[in-house]
């Protein structure tokens, strides 16, 4: 008893250190939607990859406190080059965003002349110095079809995002051959099995699953747009095709809704690497900072700007 108490005075402890130093040091707090419950319950706005990087570029706090992963701290730093981005653990990365380097991506564009070159935002800032437009998971048939019918499309980082695109454009679309570890593993075998253990229930996956999984689903949505679909839609059950983080932001938003993870094991331990202590020392010390060099940034900055111009659906 004395233990269960202990934990819970422990987290109320922390939580309110930390509502204080964010206030003290003029800091928000932004959460990725796959970050543990206790953290995304502590944020001031709670997202999808595209959300987060228009808040990023919108708020006028001093510090942006980046639970997520390195890329989405990178962006952050590329939009606001004056304000400090603190990414509570250092080494949290993302392990497709590694899956192609800046130099790659130069090779390509030798290769492939007169190419566009459309980056998923989950990408080093020195990818996005050698692209034309990023795209998210909410944006990427938007941000396909911006490009002129004529010319040649060539998609970093993510295979299955860019055969995503490529079926619901008439876009000439090449890609790279990265994938999402976590979303990739996903079979037609655990769908059809979720799917015979939850028969009323509607699929929604990620479009980082590969096509085969894709072409179960009833809905392809980033995360964001998962909850919100869950929200406006009649049904009352829900098998999800992503990360398992994203069940605690659905269940908390529908509460008398049920959701079943396509795969229990979808996990992403570098987006589980931020806890409450984590952010408490980044703000008491203001660091681990990221920060992109000047020369790449302003480089990056006009692909992610150019997407940002996008409305989105
Ligand atoms: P969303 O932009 O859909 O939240 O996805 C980010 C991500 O890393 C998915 O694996
Ligand atoms: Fe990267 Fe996949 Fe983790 Fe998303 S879930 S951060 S794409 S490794």
């Amino acid at each position: 008893m004395a233990s269960t108490t202990g934990i819970t005075d422990e987290l109320k402890h922390l939580r309110e250190k930390i509502r204080t130093l964010l206030h003290e040091t003029k800091a928000i707090l932004l959460a990725h939607n796959y970050q543990r419950p206790e953290v995304q319950d502590i944020a001031d706005l709670c997202a999808d990859s595209l959300e987060l990087s228009i808040k990023a570029s919108q708020t006028d706090a001093e510090v942006i406190v980046f639970c997520g992963v390195h890329f989405m701290a990178e962006t952050a730093s590329i939009l606001c080059p004056d304000k400090k981005v603190l990414l509570p653990v250092s080494d949290a990365g993302c392990p497709m965003a590694d899956m192609i380097t800046a130099n790659d991506l130069r090779k390509k564009r030798e290769e492939i002349p007169d190419v566009v070159v459309i980056s998923y935002v989950n990408t080093t800032a020195e990818v996005k110095a050698e692209t034309d437009i990023c795209c998210t998971s909410a944006n990427v048939i938007q941000v396909a079809n911006s490009v002129d019918p004529s010319r040649q499309i060539f998609m970093t980082p993510d295979k299955n995002l860019a055969q995503y695109a490529i079926e619901h454009t008439d876009r000439n679309i090449m890609y790279w051959e990265g994938f999402c570890p976590v979303h990739n593993n996903l079979t037609v075998e655990q769908v059809r099995e979720a799917k015979s253990a939850h028969p009323e229930a509607l699929f929604l996956a990620h479009p980082e699953c590969p096509p085969e999984v894709l072409e179960l689903a009833d809905e392809v949505k980033s995360t964001s747009g998962m909850i919100a679909y869950a929200g406006n839609s009649e049904s009352r059950e829900f098998i999800i095709g992503t990360e398992i983080g994203i069940l605690h932001p659905l269940s908390k938003a529908n509460p008398d809704k049920f959701f079943f993870p396509a795969d229990p094991g979808m996990i992403c331990s570098d987006m589980k690497k931020i806890g409450l202590r984590e952010i408490l020392t980044a703000l008491e010390n203001l660091q681990p900072e990221v920060k992109v060099p000047k020369e790449i940034r302003e480089r990056a900055k006009g692909a992610v700007d150019r997407m940002l111009a996008i409305p989105s659906e």
